[in-house]
């Protein structure tokens, strides 16, 4: 569904479907979007996001008031970690998409959601693409890990098996949670970015919560319109960035391809289970 922003849709994006951000074309009313979801999440996220979440907001000045400047984050994020963040038209291809990470730039989109949709996205915005996945890479081994997906996209494309990576950013990019001393938090971006989310990932009883595995990860369905129906927990980014980036993935993708998928609620005698969910909101229609 094409977004309805008419300084993206003026713009024809660039070979790399990179466009400018233009932001001093924002209106009064797009900056009033952004800051009522920043002071919103905030209250959800407080005991709820990693602390690194914060640390990085507050890093790259995403407190400001109104919506960043990609020019003023990436003076801040060049250094600290030498990634960038530049923005795409919408929706872009894997190869393109794979391509901006191994060479550390952060695809991010230009719009933001409606005043009046707040809780509604066709397509990722700016709010969840800056707020949700900026933070983290100003953390080092985070920051590696997202280039070293990138790069492992390359390989995943010419074995075909671009579903089974995706399934590994699914799972930890987007919806990840980690323990940590003070107890489990969110780290993954699009629960980071959703108020409802937020709360569901970490108290709900419907979800399981399942400690991290690789190659069972690489195998389970995802909902991508709905609450998740498994969260998967690591216990720090060295362990993710250990058995992804640390391990080859050609004989597992060899592997996996003769096993069956596992379903999105499933509970298997091989996990190691913080949770065993209800699956109640699943069964009931979930946001349907
Ligand atoms: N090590 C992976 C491979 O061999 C690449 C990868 C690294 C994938 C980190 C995801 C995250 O394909
Ligand atoms: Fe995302």
């Amino acid at each position: 569904m094409p977004v309805n922003d008419p300084v993206v849709a003026e713009q024809t994006p660039a070979e790399d479907h990179t466009i400018d951000q233009c932001w001093d074309r924002y209106t009064e009313e797009e900056h009033q979007v952004w800051t009522t979801l920043y002071e919103r999440q905030m209250k959800v996220l407080k005991g709820r996001a990693a602390p690194e979440h914060f640390k990085g907001l507050e890093l790259l000045n995403l407190n400001d008031g109104g919506i960043p400047n990609f020019d003023r984050i990436n003076e801040k994020l060049y250094k600290l970690t030498g990634w960038q963040v530049v923005a795409v038209h919408g929706l872009i291809p894997n190869d393109v998409f794979f391509d901006h990470l191994a060479n550390r730039r952060f695809v991010a989109g230009r719009f933001i959601r409606d005043a009046d949709k707040l809780d509604y996205l066709p397509e990722p915005d700016i709010f969840h693409d800056v707020f949700g996945h900026v933070p983290l890479l100003t953390l080092p081994t985070f920051a590696d890990y997202m280039q070293a997906y990138g790069e492992g996209g390359y390989k995943a494309i010419k074995h075909d098996t671009i579903e089974n990576l995706t399934r590994l950013y699914w799972y930890t990019v987007e919806f990840g949670l980690i323990n940590t001393p003070e107890g489990r938090r969110i780290y993954g971006a699009g629960i980071v970015s959703s108020q409802s989310e937020s709360r569901f990932c970490l108290e709900g009883r419907s979800p399981n919560r399942i400690h991290f595995d690789l190659e069972r990860i690489m195998r389970t369905d995802y909902r991508y319109d709905d609450f998740q129906q498994t969260y998967f927990v690591i216990d720090s980014y060295e362990e993710l960035m250990e058995s992804t980036a640390n391990v080859d993935f050609t004989p597992i993708y060899e592997r996996i391809k003769n096993l069956p998928d596992i379903p999105a609620h499933k509970v298997l005698p091989t996990d190691k289970v913080y949770h065993e969910g209800t699956q109640e909101y699943a069964r009931a229609g979930g946001l349907a």
